[in-house]
């Protein structure tokens, strides 16, 4: 059974569908030990609580340094005694030690079609409104492991989302979500947790 440690930051949406995926067996062979928000406020820590799952903040300003928080957070996923490292809206930047650490098992969601609107800068309604900006007719989400860079790591998954007359960021952000985010996360999950994909030792 693949133990998942789930690092968050919002509204943990992904969360839920990785919760909601194991729940209808989407998702076999794993289970959620523990999630990780660097937000007190994060609506994901309440999800998770709701699931039974413990459910913790390590946040920055908790901390007299930046060393100190990565030290806290990296000693808290070791805790989690976690097999796989899901960062699900982390807006965290991962230290170093820690991608090291979880090298092949540590994975990330990305609300668009990589290597188009990521890296530096590239989060949340931000991607969005750039894709809109270019006049794409398709972008979508992908799933990759995480690497020294951002959004740099070897690609997992992907799913293309149509662009739609009169879309807003947030028209755009909702259905990258339901219909690529909420897919290809918890099916990578499943993938991994069954030998299905390369990156797990
Ligand atoms: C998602 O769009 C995710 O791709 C991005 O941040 C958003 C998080 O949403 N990195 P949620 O917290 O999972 O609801």
């Amino acid at each position: 059974m693949l133990n998942v440690t789930v690092l968050v930051s919002g509204g943990g949406t992904n969360l839920q569908a990785i919760l909601d995926a194991i729940e209808e067996g989407k998702i076999r062979n794993a289970r959620v030990g523990a999630v990780i928000s660097n937000n007190p406020g994060a609506y994901a820590l309440e999800r998770a609580r709701k699931h039974g799952i413990p459910a913790v903040c390590i946040s920055p300003r908790q901390y007299e340094s930046r060393d100190a928080f990565h030290e806290a957070l990296l000693a808290a996923v070791e805790e989690s005694q976690a097999d796989l490292v899901v960062l699900a809206g982390c807006l965290v930047v991962i230290p170093e030690c820690m991608i090291r650490t979880y090298r092949g098992r540590m994975i990330n969601i990305h609300p668009s079609l990589i290597p188009a609107f990521c890296g530096t800068g590239f989060y949340g309604l931000k991607v969005h409104e750039e894709a809109l900006k270019r006049g794409v007719k398709v972008t979508g989400a992908t799933v990759h492991f995480v690497d020294e860079g951002t959004d740099t790591g070897p690609i997992l998954l992907q799913k293309a989302v149509e662009v739609q007359k009169g879309d807003t960021p947030e028209i755009l952000q909702r259905r990258v979500m339901e219909q690529a985010e909420w897919v290809i996360l918890p099916q990578a999950i499943d993938m991994i947790a069954n030998g299905e994909c390369e990156g797990l030792a």
